[in-house]
């Protein structure tokens, strides 16, 4: 079997999942997509509203901003990378007004195998976590992604790029957060013998 069928045997195992309480509130899980044979893998949270809406990862908000930051500033379309998360089905607060809120314990472990099966097909030269959960997950740690990011740290043998989540730093994103995750993706991008195109213009980052 091919890459590809592979990763879409299993992105068919993961549409009628219902290993954790998220498959009661998802309208429809979010698989994650990109190159079978992408270079950089990057991981995220779950989906938001967005996502859970459209079926694609990193397709609201931040995924602008993560969109923004693959192909202006590494130059490449997003479609050369493989981007992912660790819950496959929107994390929400309650049930009336679905708000948004990290991955708990058991929906990390119910899920997280898929992740690994995702990692395990692509083989990806390095894998860039975004934020604490994947952090966490990914390099068993309980450290905070401020004192893992900017250093390189493994995950069953392939370098691991921690940095900020894209939602961080749209909300809370002084000059100096900007610097760093742009840092971190360029050191990933660095790694796998990319050229850096340009620097981005964050203003028009939303
Ligand atoms: N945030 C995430 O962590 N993942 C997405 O797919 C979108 C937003
Ligand atoms: Fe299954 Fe993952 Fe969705 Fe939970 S979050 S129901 S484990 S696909």
């Amino acid at each position: 079997m091919s890459k590809e069928e592979e990763l879409l045997e299993l992105s068919k195992t993961v549409s009628s999942c219902k290993l954790c309480k998220l498959h009661t509130t998802r309208t429809q899980t979010v698989f994650g997509e990109g190159d079978p044979d992408a270079k950089i893998f990057f991981i995220g949270e779950g989906p938001g509203a967005t996502e859970d809406k459209e079926g694609r990862p990193f397709v609201g908000k931040a995924g602008m901003l993560l969109t923004r930051i693959l192909e202006k500033g590494l130059g490449l379309d997003r479609s050369r990378f493989y981007i992912a998360n660790v819950a496959k089905c929107r994390p929400t607060v309650d049930l009336k007004f679905l708000k948004d809120r990290p991955p708990e314990k058991d929906e990390v472990s119910a899920c997280s195998p898929y992740l690994i099966k995702q990692i395990e097909i692509v083989r990806p030269s390095v894998i860039v976590s975004m934020g604490n959960p994947a952090t966490k997950f990914l390099l068993s740690t309980n450290e905070g992604i401020s004192s893992l990011r900017g250093n390189w740290h493994e995950f069953n043998g392939i370098p691991v790029m921690p940095t900020y989540h894209p939602s961080f730093v749209l909300r809370n994103g002084t000059e100096e957060v900007k610097k760093e995750i742009w840092n971190d993706i360029s050191l990933a991008a660095e790694k796998v013998g990319l050229k850096i195109q340009v620097q981005i213009k964050w203003k028009d980052s939303r």
